[in-house]
């Protein structure tokens, strides 16, 4: 009888607060992780220090499809974790600074989509682990629900095992980025909804309370080789279980 294959996990948005969290949890678990860093990353000395020092290989492939699916041939990912997005301040700072587009369609549509496909063209068949949002939707009123909900269309309609996990906030005090907006609202929120659980509203509570990267990245790589989760849609209640 043949060795069961290892487990081999490629991570795109590595250096972000949930990624980073995922690549800890998967190296732990065993698990062989690829750690996927954007070339040009101003960053890439301290992550690769980061990363190696958990075990993972760092991956500095650019972001061109060739280039992608030619690694992902070799890497032969039993799992992929998509977890990129930008901000509407990262948008904004990457055009003033001449830098190619860096807004929703760009980054949080154009580069996951970019991935995907990398994938089907390499000819492996991973989970593909998407990180979406409660709240995306098709007539959703903001561009960043609309843009998770393309992405979460083009998985459902692609040949890939997936699984979509849609959080409420993610949030807590070990994000490194300074995000004042998010950080208020995501207190302000859990507070009401702490109040609200009082109340008997726990379901409501559960569903749309923060959670925090470490909590979250626990979820998506155990979510990566459940059975169960494959073309599911797995929202912030039962990230909790
Ligand atoms: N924060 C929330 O409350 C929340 C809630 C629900 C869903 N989400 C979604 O969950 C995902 C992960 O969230 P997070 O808070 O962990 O993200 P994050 O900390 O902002 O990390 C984003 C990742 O995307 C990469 N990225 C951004 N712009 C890029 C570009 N132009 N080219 C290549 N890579 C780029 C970053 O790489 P660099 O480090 O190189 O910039 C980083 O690895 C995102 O899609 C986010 O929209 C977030």
């Amino acid at each position: 009888m043949s060795a069961p294959s290892p487990a081999v996990a490629w991570v795109a948005g590595a250096t972000g607060y949930t990624g980073r969290e995922v690549v800890a949890r998967a190296c732990a678990l065993g698990r062989r992780v690829h750690a996927h860093v954007r070339p040009d990353s101003p960053g890439l000395d301290a992550h690769r220090d980061r990363f190696e020092a958990l075990g993972a290989v760092v991956e500095t492939t650019p972001w061109e499809r060739e280039a992608l699916a030619a690694r992902l041939a070799e890497v032969r990912p039993t799992e992929v974790y998509a977890l990129l997005g930008t901000t509407q301040a990262r948008a904004r700072a990457a055009a003033k600074r001449g830098a190619p587009p860096a807004d929703y369609a760009a980054v949080d549509v154009g580069l996951t989509l970019m991935l995907h496909r990398a994938c089907e063209d390499a000819g492996i068949r991973p989970r593909f682990v998407y990180l979406s949002a409660l709240g995306a939707g098709p007539k959703a009123s903001t561009a960043y629900m609309r843009a998770r909900w393309e992405v979460e269309e083009t998985l459902r309609a692609g040949d890939l095992p997936y699984t979509v996990v849609r959080p409420s906030f993610i949030s807590g005090p070990d994000r490194e980025e300074r995000r004042l907006g998010e950080r208020v609202g995501a207190t302000v929120s859990d507070a009401l909804l702490g109040v609200v659980g009082a109340l008997g509203g726990a379901k409501i509570r559960d569903r749309f309370r923060s959670i925090d990267a470490a909590s979250l990245a626990r979820a998506l790589v155990d979510l990566a080789v459940d059975p169960a989760a494959a073309g599911a849609i797995v929202e912030t209640d039962r990230l909790r279980e």
